[in-house]
């Protein structure tokens, strides 16, 4: 088994890339890569890529296996190192993204930073919750064997509730898979007053909570905690789902939450040429820079099927950060909403 050390350096090495030293917060050129910002995941000391990848969208649609392992190998190539994952994303039966990653770049382990979730063992798409340390365990194991590898350096505990959290029992899970040299680090993936919980326990030295245009509670609510604290930040569904490519409500769920806010929040960029505009002015570059120019934010995990849409999001990402009055003005808009609206999370 690699060494943590072997490993953190790797990683530093890639993104240090050809030119130089990597400095958090200042984008880095690289002969083979794209430019690309890696910022530290808070107390972990794991340099990550501003723009991540979240597999819950190939898990969805049981996205061919060709077309994962192209579209994980350019992104890697252009220097994305973040990949999040999880038990429960994709049908046991069909393309499972743990089983897509593992085969996809099982092979090139010593390059990304791997974080899965475990609580839903038995389930697809967060149905089945056991929160028992037996299936905590057998989880983790079962993860590492789909994502043909040995370690994962992130694993969080997939939303379960405060009295959950406050039995203790998953928390223990975790620290003993730690032990084993399974895991490197914990996380708390989830929403509102429990991520608020999870960070106050000190436990964990990641949490991946939802913040995009429509959902900023967090900004106010949790990130000062966690810069306080040194906690790692990654931002779940940081580009809204794209609910603006809809013509029509969506039926589902949060999809047809936020598109309902599309109106009432009334942003320049969710109207006219900047919808199909997918540079950094436009709709889908708008939304990502509001998330990734948040203070305290480390690494967004935007879900893709598509090979190109990383280097796309990564290439406005890189753009830079909004102007101070660009991002007040989004907060602003976000405020004024009823607060029943504000309150999604
Ligand atoms: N812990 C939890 O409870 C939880 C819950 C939800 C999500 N997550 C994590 O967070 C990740 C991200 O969330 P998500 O996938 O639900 O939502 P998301 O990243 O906000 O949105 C993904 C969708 O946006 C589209 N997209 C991406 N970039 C775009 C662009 N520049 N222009 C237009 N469309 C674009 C993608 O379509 P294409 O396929 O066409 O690129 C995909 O359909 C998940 O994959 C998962 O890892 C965790």
């Amino acid at each position: 088994m690699n060494t943590h050390i072997t490993r953190r350096e790797t990683l530093k090495l890639l993104a240090a890339g050809a030119a130089g030293l990597a400095v958090p917060g200042v984008p880095v050129f690289g002969a083979m890569r794209e430019r690309v910002e890696y910022r530290r995941l808070g107390r972990t000391n794991l340099d990550v890529s501003v723009v991540g990848f979240g597999s819950l969208s190939i898990g969805l649609a049981s996205t061919e296996q060709q077309r994962v392992t192209q579209l994980l190998n350019r992104a890697l190539d252009g220097g994305l190192n973040m990949i999040d994952t999880a038990e429960c994303y994709g049908h046991p039966d069909k393309n499972h993204s743990e089983t897509l990653i593992g085969n996809a770049i099982g092979s090139r382990r010593d390059e990304y930073v791997l974080c899965s979730k475990v609580g839903h063992e038995n389930g697809h798409f967060g149905q089945g919750a056991d929160w028992s340390s037996a299936s905590i365990h057998r989880t983790i194991d079962r993860s590492l064997k789909r994502l043909k590898t040995d370690h994962l350096d992130i694993v969080h505990l997939h939303g379960c509730t405060v009295e959950v959290l406050r039995a203790g029992e998953v928390t223990e899970a975790l620290k003993q898979a730690r032990q084993a040299g399974k895991i490197s680090f914990l996380g708390y993936s989830g929403s509102g007053e429990r991520v608020r919980y999870a960070i106050e326990t000190d436990d964990f030295d990641v949490v991946q909570l939802t913040l995009n245009v429509f959902e900023q509670n967090a900004i106010d609510d949790l990130l000062p905690l966690t810069q306080e604290r040194d906690i790692g930040v990654i931002a779940k569904r940081p580009i809204g789902n794209a609910v603006w490519r809809f013509a029509e409500r969506p039926e589902w769920g949060w999809y047809a939450e936020y598109w309902d806010l599309i109106a009432p929040l009334n942003f320049p960029f969710f109207k006219g040429d900047a919808l199909a505009d997918p540079g950094a002015q436009g709709a889908g570059g708008m939304a990502l820079r509001f998330v990734t120019s948040t203070p305290g934010l480390h690494t967004a995990i935007v879900g893709t099927t598509s090979p190109g849409r990383w280097t796309q999001n990564n290439g406005n990402v890189a753009a830079g950060l909004l102007s101070a009055e660009q991002y007040q003005a989004i907060r602003t808009s976000w405020r004024a909403l009823p607060r029943k609206k504000r309150e999604l999370a």
